[in-house]
């Protein structure tokens, strides 16, 4: 018999259905996604089968996390091909609302995070990004109820964000981290990518390769400042425009001057053309 997978659209609907998983026994774990499935997403719906029963994707581009000038409009939706691919890893709910389901017209709450939220990373670039990641992740966890929710480490501060929002918020549920799915030559998947045109394509592991270069020479003990500023002229000498590249304690993303005992995260954000990336690695 071919695998089946529910997909469900309406909160009541939701409701039933994570009922009948619960009334089935076991753990259940949520991995909320904007859709336009990629091998990155798959790693998390993968990590999630091995260590639950029961897996919930939500597919939901999320409009409050976009600016009006970013890419709400144009952001890649490929439903049937996302469905098809999470029948074939053996998801069993795909949580789908439409825009009036998730903020009806009368909305009126938003969760607006602070600490690993206000760092000057993101939320330098992208000032509305976190209130509306924090408010739809507040609602699917709250709709889902998951025991497990699964978030990648490509995207290290919404990662931190959501860890504390949850502890903050006594939100009964575990949030794991998962690492960052790449190209072979090193470019991290990500659906953006998609925007990327060939000329671009072949220029885009240039972070990556300076993000791994820089970890090497800070944790062989060369100045951190020297070394980020030696990163950020390659990464512009390779056609991008730089946002931030910045060295970071691991878990407070708080700003670090020389090497000591905390781990460190090293963050990049940069754009070329249309298109703007992130990513980052653990020295
Ligand atoms: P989206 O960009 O679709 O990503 C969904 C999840 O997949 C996030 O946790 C993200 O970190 C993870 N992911 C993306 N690329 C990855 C890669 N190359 N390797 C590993 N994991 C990867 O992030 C969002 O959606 C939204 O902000 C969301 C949390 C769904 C709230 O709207």
């Amino acid at each position: 018999m071919a695998p089946r997978i529910r997909i469900v659209r309406t909160i009541a609907s939701l409701r039933g259905a994570v009922a009948q998983l619960r009334r089935r026994g076991g753990k259940i774990a949520l991995v909320p996604t904007m859709g336009a499935l990629h091998a990155g997403h798959l790693a998390l719906v993968r990590r999630a089968k091995r260590r639950v029963h029961h897996v919930v994707v939500s597919i939901f581009v999320n409009p409050t996390q976009f600016a009006p000038h970013e890419d709400l409009t144009t952001y890649p939706r490929t439903f049937d091909a996302d469905v098809a691919a999470l029948v074939a890893l053996g998801a069993n709910l795909v949580w789908a609302p439409s825009a009036q389901v998730m903020y009806p017209a009368d909305f009126a709450t938003r969760v607006v995070p602070s600490g690993p939220a206000a760092v000057g990373l993101e939320d330098r670039f992208r000032p509305h990004f976190f209130a509306g990641v924090a408010t739809v992740v507040t609602k699917l966890l709250m709709q889902c109820q998951p025991d497990y929710a699964m978030f990648g480490e490509k995207d290290y501060q919404q990662l931190k964000v959501v860890t504390q929002m949850a502890k903050d918020l006594d939100l009964p549920v575990k949030i794991v981290g998962v690492p960052t799915v790449r190209e072979a030559d090193g470019l991290a998947l990500s659906s953006r990518n998609a925007y990327l045109s060939p000329g671009e394509r072949a220029t885009a592991p240039a972070l990556y390769r300076v993000l791994t270069a820089c970890a090497g020479k800070i944790a062989a003990g060369d100045l951190i400042a020297r070394v980020l500023d030696e990163g950020s002229a390659d990464i512009e000498r390779a056609g991008f425009t730089l946002d931030y590249l910045e060295a970071r304690d691991a878990d407070t993303l708080k700003s670090i001057e020389r090497k000591g005992d905390a781990p460190i995260r090293l963050l990049v954000a940069a754009r070329i053309g249309k298109t703007r990336l992130i990513d980052n690695i653990g020295v």
